[in-house]
């Protein structure tokens, strides 16, 4: 029988780089270390061979259509399928100046959402029967991140459409290039306003993912790692990356398998993703103090 396969992406550093460190200690099988910037990933291996650790490594932009393609075609080739696929790359561009300019906001809402749907398109046919999938969302993910009323109600609809999920990605877009964007519409103030857009889309996509697989037995669910110390929030945070690798190593190798679709806090408690009215929001104020 081929060997079981995991796949995490943007795992050069951070979060990911701590999961893939942990499935090499714990996942019975190739692990697969991907980067798109080719010197950084081997770098991370490098670091990870210091530790006897030892993953393979491939090149994986995922929002370059073309990279994630030879990606795909290198696992059909030499694995046949994924078991684990761990969707983390992700970019928070301007995050801590709390004001975004457009191209940031475009930018930050590509890599976090669109180029998941590219990875879906390319990657998920390769995921085996009963394997799963873990997006790493955000607490920027919840929905009580939105405060537009139409959104919400649009997002909560039990028959969303991925064309909903991309209409409210580019509704964001389109009100700040034409300057329309009401604050008022994104918790605290509309600050980070880009990226909960891009991780509540993720995370409202999750929901999709997990039914497009549910006959295949293919768990999918998001989760927030919590706040940690990372290049993404210039070395703010409450835990470090092995901290915060504990929960997402505990959804891939130990939850039951039909823990599916779910929105996971750090802590492993399963919140209601829908209750608009929770406190589940990121607070700009936890990163400024
Ligand atoms: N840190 C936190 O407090 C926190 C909180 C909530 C959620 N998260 C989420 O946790 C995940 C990991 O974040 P982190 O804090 O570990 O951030 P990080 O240290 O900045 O790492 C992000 C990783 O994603 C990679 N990446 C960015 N764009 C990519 C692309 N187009 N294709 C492939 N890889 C790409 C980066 O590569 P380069 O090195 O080339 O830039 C890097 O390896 C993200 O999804 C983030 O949104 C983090």
């Amino acid at each position: 029988m081929s060997k079981k396969v995991a796949v995490v992406t943007g795992s050069n550093k951070g979060i990911g780089f701590a999961i893939v460190k942990g499935l090499l200690k714990r996942f019975k099988g190739v692990v697969y270390l991907t980067s798109r910037d080719d010197a950084r990933g081997k770098a991370a291996v490098n670091q990870l061979n210091e530790l006897e650790l030892y993953p393979e490594y491939h090149q994986l932009d995922i929002s370059d259509r073309e990279s994630v393609l030879k990606f795909r075609d290198h696992i059909r080739n030499q694995h046949g399928g994924i078991d684990i696929l761990v969707n983390n790359a992700a970019v928070a561009d301007g995050l801590l100046g709390l004001n975004n300019t457009y191209d940031q906001s475009k930018n930050t809402i590509n890599i976090n959402f669109f180029s998941v749907l590219t990875v879906q398109e390319l990657l998920f046919p390769l995921v085996r029967d009963n394997g799963r999938i873990l997006n790493i969302s955000s607490d920027c993910g919840h929905l009580s991140n939105i405060r537009n009323k139409y959104w919400i109600e649009r997002l909560s609809n039990k028959n969303l459409t991925v064309n909903d999920i991309k209409e409210f990605a580019n509704w964001y877009l389109e009100s700040f290039k034409n300057g329309t964007f009401n604050k008022a519409d994104i918790a605290d103030g509309g600050t980070v306003a880009a990226y909960r857009v891009s991780k509540v889309a993720l995370s409202a996509l999750t929901i999709l993912q997990q039914k497009e697989l549910a006959s295949r037995n293919i768990a999918v669910n998001s989760m927030h790692p919590g706040l940690v110390k990372t290049d993404m929030t210039t070395g703010i945070g409450f835990y470090d990356i092995d901290q915060a690798a504990d929960t997402p190593l505990y959804l891939l190798l130990e939850a039951p398998q039909d823990l599916k679709g779910a929105y996971v806090w750090y802590d492993r408690r399963i919140l209601d993703w829908y209750d608009y009215n929770a406190d589940y929001y990121f607070k700009s104020k936890t990163i400024m103090e």
